[in-house]
């Protein structure tokens, strides 16, 4: 009998978006053994969507747990040996300007969107690199190629993802592994209202009258505008996903939305003293920005200090 070969898909973050929508897409495709994960307040969810069988199991998997992961290759281990293809796809997002992140917070948005994904890289590697194949795909954004206002650090913990996985495609493609970087763009889904607001700038939230208020109060409903308004449902950036494993040889660059295609070409054919400036333009009040509280942007306030310095 030919011993055919069942890629095994272990991905993370499938309670809900676009995880939940990869994980309905691979319970249909039992040419692959496919462990959809979630963490354990979440899992319910999933059992209730799906019913395990030999191609597809459902397993505990929190990413800032070293005990967690480990239990969940050793797992995965057990049951079918190995892991062919990663699919890092959990993540979180913080919404606060810089001033108002604590060291928590930063640490809390790089754990979830980078060194979680990358643990579970290191742990998935070696077993690659003896088999002479594999496929990492880490979902990044296009956060990951440009950065905006009140989400530094979801961009930052992007672009590490983004710089770690340029890296990496240099150092595991000799071994035969790829891989990719799925980014996404705006996509109509609920994940904005799950997003992180620090403690800092919850207070600024409630109170008009604080500096930066203006940038929340502008850039939140904002980007919900963009997220209601796209055509892109979280079924297709999973459909993107799943080509990606279909793929030979997937790119290491995949923008999976309209404007993800847009903002790379942007991104790679404006000079960044341009763009910058001109996205800035876009931003809504962004002209009104701080106005109240810095004497920089308004003239008169500008003036007065101008004599009393002279
Ligand atoms: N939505 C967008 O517009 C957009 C745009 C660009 C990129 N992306 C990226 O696409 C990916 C999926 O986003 P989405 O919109 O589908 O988000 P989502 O609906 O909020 O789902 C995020 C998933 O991550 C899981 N998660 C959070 N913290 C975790 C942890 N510590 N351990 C394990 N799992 C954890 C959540 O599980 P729980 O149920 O346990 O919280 C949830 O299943 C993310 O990497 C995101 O950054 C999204």
């Amino acid at each position: 009998m030919v011993d055919r070969y069942k890629p095994i898909i272990l991905v993370t973050g499938c309670s809900s978006g676009v995880g939940l929508a990869l994980a309905h897409l691979l319970y249909q495709l039992p040419q692959y053994r496919t462990v959809v994960t979630a963490r354990r307040l979440s899992l319910a969810r999933l059992r209730t969507a799906f019913q395990e069988n030999d191609h597809f199991k459902i397993m505990d998997l929190d990413l800032l747990d070293e005990k967690s992961r480990a239990r969940c290759m050793s797992e995965i281990m057990t049951h079918w040996g190995a892991v062919d293809i990663l699919v890092n796809n959990a993540g979180i997002s913080y919404r606060s300007v810089v001033e108002h992140m604590e060291s928590e917070d930063e640490q809390h948005q790089m754990e979830t969107n980078y060194f979680g994904p990358m643990a579970l890289i290191r742990n998935v590697l070696p077993m690659m690199r003896e088999k002479g194949r594999g496929k990492i795909i880490n979902v990044s954004s296009v956060s990951g190629m440009l950065a905006m206002p009140t989400m530094a650090s979801y961009s930052a913990s992007k672009h590490a993802l983004e710089g770690a996985s340029e890296a990496l495609w240099y150092e595991v493609k000799p071994f035969g592994i790829n891989i990719s970087l799925i980014q996404p763009g705006f996509i109509h889904s609920q994940s904005f209202e799950k997003v992180y607001y620090s403690e800092k700038s919850e207070k600024v939230l409630d109170n008009p009258n604080l500096p930066y208020s203006d940038y929340y109060h502008s850039m939140t409903p904002f980007i919900e505008r963009l997220m209601k308004m796209s055509w892109t449902t979280p079924e297709h950036v999973a459909k993107k996903i799943i080509q990606t494993i279909q793929l030979e040889n997937p790119p290491l660059w995949i923008p999976a939305t309209p404007d993800a295609i847009l903002f790379y070409f942007m991104r790679r054919l404006i000079p960044r003293r341009w763009l910058m400036p001109f996205l800035f333009l876009f931003l809504p009040n962004s002209s009104q920005w701080a106005m109240r509280h810095t004497f920089r942007r308004d003239s008169v306030g500008l003036q007065n200090r101008k004599k009393k310095a002279s």
